[in-house]
């Protein structure tokens, strides 16, 4: 079994409005493969989180992919400033023009992201797992009803974490990633439904 399926896992989402801390499964659940989420441009790993303060495993990608920058985020009401409003923010439908790499070092949340035909795939990251969401691909993150998590924050020198809510179809970042990823994944679509 690939490692990275104990710390990361994606499904479709359902279009209930209950709470968004719960999983939003659909009946009956639907997984998405981590090779699918490939396909979408999102890269992801399984590392020792007791020991991301000196990982070689981590030095190795960050070398690799130029993360230069690093910080850790805790998102809690007593560690989070205006904790309320960013995890509204957090949760508004955006992109970014850079990628978006999170490592979480504890707990856990569900970073959501629309996959080549506008639904919604919903990723749950617990301790170990790190992700790179693609420039472009329209997202939002929550926490889950375990309410704590701890991030790594990643970035190729100064870090940007401008959001662009929903709609940003114009920006370059959006056009690459649809050319990018969106496309192919509708031309392999029409293919197998042939
Ligand atoms: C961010 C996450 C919440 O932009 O998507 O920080
Ligand atoms: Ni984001």
């Amino acid at each position: 079994m690939d490692p990275r399926e104990n710390v990361i896992q994606a499904w479709y989402m359902d279009d209930s409005d209950e709470d968004q801390r719960l999983p939003h499964h659909r009946d009956p659940k639907e997984f998405v493969s981590l090779d699918k989420l490939t396909e979408l441009g999102v890269l992801s790993w399984c590392l020792d989180a007791d020991k991301y303060e000196t990982d070689e495993e981590l030095k190795k990608i960050r070398e690799k992919r130029g993360y230069s920058y690093m910080d850790i985020c805790e998102v809690c009401p007593e560690k989070l400033p205006n904790y309320e409003a960013k995890i509204k923010n957090f949760f508004e439908e955006h992109l970014h023009t850079d990628e978006e790499i999170r490592y979480c070092v504890e707990g856990s949340g569900y970073f959501d992201m629309r996959d080549e035909n506008d639904h919604w795939i919903r990723v749950a990251m617990k301790k170990g797992g790190m992700i790179v969401l693609p420039a472009g691909i329209y997202h939002r993150f929550t926490l889950d009803t375990d309410n704590y998590i701890k991030a790594m924050r990643l970035f190729v020198g100064e870090p940007v974490w401008t959001p662009y809510n929903r709609p940003h179809d114009d920006l370059p970042a959006r056009k690459e990633y649809i050319d990018a990823f969106v496309k192919k994944e509708v031309a392999n679509q029409a293919v197998e439904a042939l």
